[in-house]
């Protein structure tokens, strides 16, 4: 799964409808054209991780699909939006895949989820390139019902417009990743997933927290905006945070100008790195290879 980006700016295939899109990447859902098939399909998705996430999943994902009263048909987002801004504020927009991420900045400083419309097919139930609804609604939506996080997803927004005018994007980008997309965070449990990749990949929900192959490091804001992550494949490194608290602290109260400026020309640290001033959690083998990633489902 690729980070929300532009497609004009890419000379990749999407594989979305935009020629009905509006000038903010936004289309309608249009629920009633959603096959038998795919809502089947969306049934089969559900189950399985629904059953992964029971264990590995952080309490406040449980409880945001508990309140979307998620069930074994595609969602409607007018319904879901409901539940979301009684919670928290926020809302679902419907768009036809990755959007421009200054769109996509701009989507979240309003409290805007942009919600990808289409379902992947039967083949790709275990791998898929880019985000579809399934990703986008049971990967993400849950979390925005929580107050914290739906705070610290607004300030993400806001924090992208400063990123573009000072070099920081990719900075910035690596924050989504592993802080949005592949984020563990700690529990009385034990550790458990909260990131959208995770949770909408059956293999790397159990993967990030059984898997003696990946480091797990506590968070720290300049480690993760400098380290390089993999498009491809399960991830080398997961960070994990204390709360969501520790999360919106960091994107709210600091500037992140001055880390821009110091670090945005110098290469990023590869995705296995370790450190001595890393706060490790569990130190991995990293003896998983590439064929670790069979079955990606983002
Ligand atoms: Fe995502």
């Amino acid at each position: 799964m690729r980070l929300p980006t532009a497609p004009a700016a890419n000379a990749v295939k999407l594989r979305g409808d935009y020629s009905a899109a509006n000038s903010d990447y936004v289309v309608e859902q249009s629920w009633d054209d959603y096959t038998p098939v795919e809502h089947a399909l969306w049934a089969r998705l559900l189950q399985r991780q629904f059953r992964l996430i029971q264990k590995y999943g952080a309490p406040q994902v449980l409880a945001g699909l508990k309140a979307l009263h998620i069930a074994d048909h595609v969602p409607r987002f007018d319904e879901a939006s409901k539940v979301l801004r009684a919670a928290t504020g926020w809302e679902i927009v419907a768009v036809p895949g990755l959007i421009p991420e200054q769109n996509f900045f701009a989507h979240l400083a309003k409290r805007h989820f942009p919600v990808t419309v289409w379902l992947r097919t039967p083949e790709e139930i275990d791998y898929l390139s880019e985000p579809d609804v399934f990703h986008d609604f049971f990967g993400h939506v849950p979390l925005l019902c929580d107050p914290v996080f739906g705070d610290f997803m607004q300030a993400y927004g806001e924090a992208g417009f400063k990123a573009s005018a000072e070099g920081g994007l990719k900075m910035l980008a690596r924050l989504y990743w592993y802080c949005v997309e592949f984020g563990l965070i700690k529990t009385e449990g034990g550790l458990r997933a909260y990131g959208a990749g995770i949770l909408s990949s059956a293999g790397e929900t159990v993967y990030c927290i059984e898997n003696p192959s990946p480091h797990r490091i506590g968070f720290d804001l300049e480690r993760v905006m400098r380290t390089d992550y993999l498009i491809d494949d399960y991830q080398k490194t997961y960070f994990v945070m204390d709360s969501f608290e520790q999360l919106f602290r960091n994107a709210y109260d600091r500037d992140f100008a001055p880390i821009y400026r110091a670090y945005r020309d110098t290469p990023g640290w590869a995705p296995d790195s370790i450190f001595p001033t890393d706060d490790v959690v569990t130190r991995g083998t990293q003896g998983a290879g590439a064929a670790g990633a069979a079955g990606v489902a983002r």
